[in-house]
């Protein structure tokens, strides 16, 4: 037997190199090292100066101090155990579920059947209904249930869009930088082009229509097939929400070039300055101020359970909705999501509690609302704090929260931390990251990871953590940061 025979088939440059090319730095080195901290802080004898790690690299609400809403939990819990609803009686009684829980439990059972199941491949016909019934209400315009498909979170929607949009590696899909990094691996994965823009920082990180423009003339003159646009509204992770009169814009410019437009809306309840805009909305609006002229520009929105006040990120449920697509297309994004079978229907419940929520004058509303609103608030005056303390902090700037769920300050490090970053082989703001993981156990992620204007570092924080203590320590850290390389 020859010694090739005895090693496995697959090694690290015979399998897919797409895959290993990809980038995705939310769960990066970083990541990895600090569930590593983690694990070796639970015997007690870590050596680590630090006693916890703050995981404020990912937007993940329920890992850290997000509870769930519980009428949420509470109709999740009667459709995992049907048998419950045979003792009414206890449920309301003893364990406090109000008669708006069992009747929509008993409403989603009756259409889904079990939740162990599956449904249609593009989601149970009710819950299409109920999301194109919010839509409605949210924008003023009608929605059509047929035109909306439930998946597996925002990220599996975007891989169906993506795989449907891209034909091959001259396909261009126009991406911002700074962007959450889900875009580019999965362009990469697909061996299609990323045409990346940069948002301007200085505007709050809102678009610019002649830096969008630049990109697009300098691939096409490459000869790139540009073929979308990605727009994340609230951003991530700058944390910006896009005035109206820059969607008109982006959306004016797409129907000259002949644009998909993909706006990514999963952040569209973490508002805190100004409102919501949604490009659906904003689309409708042009078309019924200038007839005919939008009717075939594509939009595809997307939202998802993961983000907002309902975090149920572990759940993966999420859906995007088509406007003015052609039905053939229509048809083999339907034939596409079938190959996945369906999103998981439990995920496709919450989805349905999320868009249709409990009613004021509901025995259910008073706690949600009460609920919802102690975790809107505790975003904000979290957002706010951190802020703050980034003001503080020499050489960082950092613009005022707007949304999301994350904040992505401006760090000038001195040159020679450049120096040593270098000799690490890491970009500096890589290197300072690392440095502060290990010397706090807060966790963030470098602004390299998401793109940014080439000269500039930033990093990225969700506000998410509760205490101020970890803020605290990332103050002192820079300080002695900057006090050792200056
Ligand atoms: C902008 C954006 N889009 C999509 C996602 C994916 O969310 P999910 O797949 O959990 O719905 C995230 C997650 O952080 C995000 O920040």
């Amino acid at each position: 037997m020859s010694s090739s025979s005895n090693r496995q088939r697959l090694n690290i440059d015979n399998i897919n190199q797409h895959v290993r090319s990809a980038q995705y730095a939310v769960r990066g080195e970083l990541a990895v090292k600090s569930e590593q901290f983690r694990a070796s802080l639970v015997g007690g004898t870590s050596g680590l100066p630090f006693t916890q790690v703050i995981s404020a690299n990912i937007g993940n609400p329920q890992q850290l101090d997000q509870k769930p809403l519980t009428f949420f939990r509470q109709v999740l819990s009667l459709l995992e155990n049907p048998v419950l609803l045979e003792h009414e009686d206890v449920l309301l009684n003893q364990l406090d579920y109000k008669p708006d829980v069992i009747a929509r439990a008993k409403f989603l059972l009756s259409k889904v059947g079990s939740v162990g199941a599956y449904s249609a491949s593009n989601g149970v016909p009710a819950i299409r209904q109920s999301i194109a019934d919010f839509l409605e209400r949210r924008d003023g315009f009608p929605a059509n249930e047929a035109d909306i498909y439930l998946s597996a979170g925002a990220s599996s929607g975007v891989n169906t869009l993506l795989h449907i949009i891209c034909a091959d590696e001259k396909s261009g899909i126009l991406v911002p930088i700074p962007q959450y990094p889900l875009y580019t691996a999965s362009l990469s994965l697909l061996n299609a082009t990323c045409v990346p823009y940069l948002l301007d920082e200085a505007k709050n990180w809102g678009t610019d229509l002649a830096t969008i423009r630049e990109s697009y003339e300098k691939a096409t003159a490459a000869g790139i097939d540009v073929r979308a646009i990605v727009i994340i509204n609230p951003g991530n992770p700058t944390g910006a929400s896009l005035p109206k009169e820059d969607i008109r814009a982006v959306l004016d410019f797409a129907r000259e070039q002949r644009l998909v437009v993909l706006a990514d809306e999963v952040y569209q309840t973490n508002v805190f300055v100004g409102e919501f805009h949604s490009f659906k909305k904003v689309l409708r609006e042009l078309q019924k101020e200038n007839p005919g002229k939008y009717d075939s520009l594509e939009l595809a929105s997307l939202h998802s359970v993961s983000k907002g006040m309902v975090g149920e990120c572990g759940h993966r449920g999420g859906y995007f909705e088509l406007v003015n697509f052609d039905p053939e297309v229509q048809a083999e994004i339907y034939k596409f999501v079938s190959i996945m079978l369906c999103a998981p229907v439990i995920g496709q419940c919450l989805v349905e509690l999320m868009v249709n929520p409990p009613k004021k004058g509901e025995p259910s509303y008073e706690l949600y609302q009460k609920e919802y609103t102690s975790i809107f608030e505790g975003l904000k005056e979290r957002a706010t704090a951190l802020h703050k303390a980034f003001e503080q902090m020499e050489g960082v700037e950092c613009g005022t929260p707007q949304g999301s769920m994350y904040l992505f300050p401006a760090i000038n490090l001195p040159p020679k931390a450049a120096d040593a970053a270098a000799k690490e082989g890491r970009t500096p703001d890589e290197f300072y990251c690392m440095r502060l993981l290990e010397a706090t156990g807060v966790c963030l992620v470098p602004g390299s990871g998401f793109g940014q204007k080439e000269g500039s570092l930033h990093f990225r924080t969700t506000f998410l953590p509760p205490g101020t203590q970890w803020v605290g320590s990332i103050v002192k850290f820079h300080q002695e940061f900057m006090d050792q390389y200056r």
